[in-house]
C-alpha cells in the first residue's frame, strides 16, 4: 500500500518551497522506503529550486540524509527493516566498466528508485540527486542505503551524505593526503572545511585555510587549519608559499569551484604536486594556462567527484572514527531545523550564516 507522508517541494523556478502530500509507492525490486530522521540543508537543493540543475519541476528537495529503513522489495538482502542508514547518491551498480576494473568509486551506472514518488493528484516527482529526503519517508534504491552504528546522532550522520563526504574524501581519497604532508584548501564553507577536517585526519603537517571572509577562516581554524590567509587582502599563492618553505603545497584543494579560484590552486601546489578540484564550476567557467606549467610543474590535476568516496567503505569508518572523538562531524551542525524552516534555512546559507542548516523529523 502506498503512503502518504509530508514533504518539501520546489513547484517552480525561483517560487518559495512548501510543504505538500507526498505518495510514496512500497517498495519494488531494489528499492527501499527510508524513514527520513535528518537532512541537511544543501547547495544544491538551493540551486535546483532556483532552476540551475534541470527543469523536472516539481522536486522533492532534500539529500543529505539518515534515516531508518522502513521496508524494502523482495529481492533486497544487503538491508532490511530497522537498519539505520546513511543515504549517498551514487549506487554503485557492479557491472560497469569502472566497476568491473575494481574502482566502484568512479561507477559509471549509479542507480535510483524505478518507480516514481507523486502529489496526491499523480503528478509525478524529481527527487533531489535522487534521494528527495525532506519528507517523512522516502523511496531510494537499496544501493542507495549505507548500513552504519546507530549510535550517531541522526542530525551528525546524515552529513556524509553529500558535502561533508566530498571535502573528507577530496583530502583523503581525490589528494591521496598523508602523514607530514603540506595541505591548502581554499574555500571554507562546509566542502572546505570538510577537506580541512579530513586533512588533519590524515596526519598533514600544515594545513593551510584560504577564504575571502574572516568568519569562515576563524571556523577553518577550529576544524584544523594551522594557518589561515584572507585571499581578499593577500596574495593567496605567494602566501602558502611563504608558509611551505618557498615551494607550494602537497595538495591544494579548490573548494569554491571557479576559474581564479582554480589558477590559485594550480601555482600554490609544490611541483609535482596534487590539485584536486571539488567545488563544482558553471558551465559558462573557463581557463586558460600557459601548457607549459601544466608540463613542467608536474604532479597531478584531479577533480573529486562526491570525494571519490565509496559509500561502503567510507561511511561506516567515519562515523566509527567520528564515534572515537577522532573526528569531530558534531561541528558541521550549525542548527537543527523543522520542515517547514527550509526556505529560511535557504536564506541563512545565502548570506554565509551556517555550515549546514540540518532538518530533523
Ligand atoms: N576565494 C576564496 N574563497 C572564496 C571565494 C574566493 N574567490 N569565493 C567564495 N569563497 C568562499 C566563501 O567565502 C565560502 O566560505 O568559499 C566558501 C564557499 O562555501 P559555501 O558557499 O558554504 O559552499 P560549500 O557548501 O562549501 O561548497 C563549495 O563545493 O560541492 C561544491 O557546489 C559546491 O561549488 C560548491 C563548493
Ligand atoms: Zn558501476
Ligand atoms: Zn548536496
Amino acid at each position: 500500500m502506498a503512503q502518504e507522508v509530508r514533504g518539501v517541494i520546489a513547484p517552480g523556478k525561483d517560487e518559495p518551497v512548501r510543504i505538500e502530500t507526498i505518495v510514496v509507492p512500497d517498495p519494488g525490486p531494489g528499492e527501499a522506503v527510508v524513514r527520513v530522521q535528518a537532512c541537511g540543508v544543501c547547495h544544491t537543493d538551493l540551486h535546483y529550486k532556483q532552476g540551475g540543475i534541470n527543469d523536472d519541476f516539481p522536486f522533492l528537495l532534500g539529500h543529505e540524509a539518515a534515516g531508518v529503513v522502513e521496508s524494502v522489495g523482495d529481492d533486497v538482502t544487503d538491508v532490511a527493516p530497522g537498519d539505520f542508514v546513511i543515504l549517498n547518491w551514487r549506487a554503485v551498480c557492479g557491472t560497469c566498466r569502472a566497476c568491473l576494473r575494481g574502482r566502484p568509486w568512479y561507477c559509471f551506472d549509479t542507480h535510483n528508485a524505478e518507480q516514481k514518488m507523486t502529489l496526491t493528484d499523480g503528478t509525478e516527482l524529481s527527487p533531489a540527486l535522487g534521494i528527495g529526503a525532506f519528507a517523512e519517508k522516502t523511496l531510494v534504491a537499496a544501493g542507495q542505503c549505507t548500513k552504519v552504528d546507530p549510535a550517531v546522532a541522526p542530525e551528525v550522520a546524515g552529513l556524509l551524505g553529500c558535502g561533508v563526504m566530498a571535502g573528507i574524501g577530496a583530502a583523503i581519497n581525490t589528494g591521496d593526503v598523508g602523514r607530514g604532508d603540506s595541505v591548502a584548501v581554499i574555500g571554507c564553507g562546509g566542502v572546505g572545511d570538510a577537506a580541512i577536517a579530513g586533512s588533519r585526519l590524515a596526519g598533514a603537517a600544515r594545513i593551510i585555510a584560504v577564504d575571502i571572509d574572516d568568519r569562515k577562516l576563524e571556523t577553518a581554524r577550529s576544524m584544523g587549519a594551522t594557518h589561515t590567509v584572507n585571499s581578499r587582502t593577500t596574495d593567496p599563492v605567494e602566501a602558502i608559499r611563504d608558509l611551505t618553505g618557498g615551494n607550494g603545497a602537497d595538495v591544494v584543494i579548490e573548494a569554491v569551484g571557479r576559474p581564479e579560484t582554480y589558477k590559485q590552486a594550480f601555482y600554490a601546489r609544490d611541483l609535482a604536486g596534487t590539485v584536486v578540484l571539488v567545488g563544482v564550476p558553471t558551465p559558462d567557467m573557463k581557463i586558460e594556462l600557459p601548457l607549459l606549467d601544466v608540463f613542467g610543474r608536474g604532479g597531478s590535476l584531479k577533480s573529486s567527484w562526491y570525494g571519490d568516496c565509496l559509500p561502503s567503505r567510507d561511511f561506516p569508518m567515519l562515523i566509527d572514527l567520528h564515534l572515537q572523538g577522532r573526528l569531530d562531524l558534531g561541528a558541521f551542525v550549525t542548527e537543527t531545523i523543522a520542515l517547514d524552516e527550509v526556505e529560511k534555512a535557504f536564506e541563512r546559507m545565502h548570506r554565509g550564516d551556517v555550515l549546514r542548516s540540518v532538518v530533523v523529523l
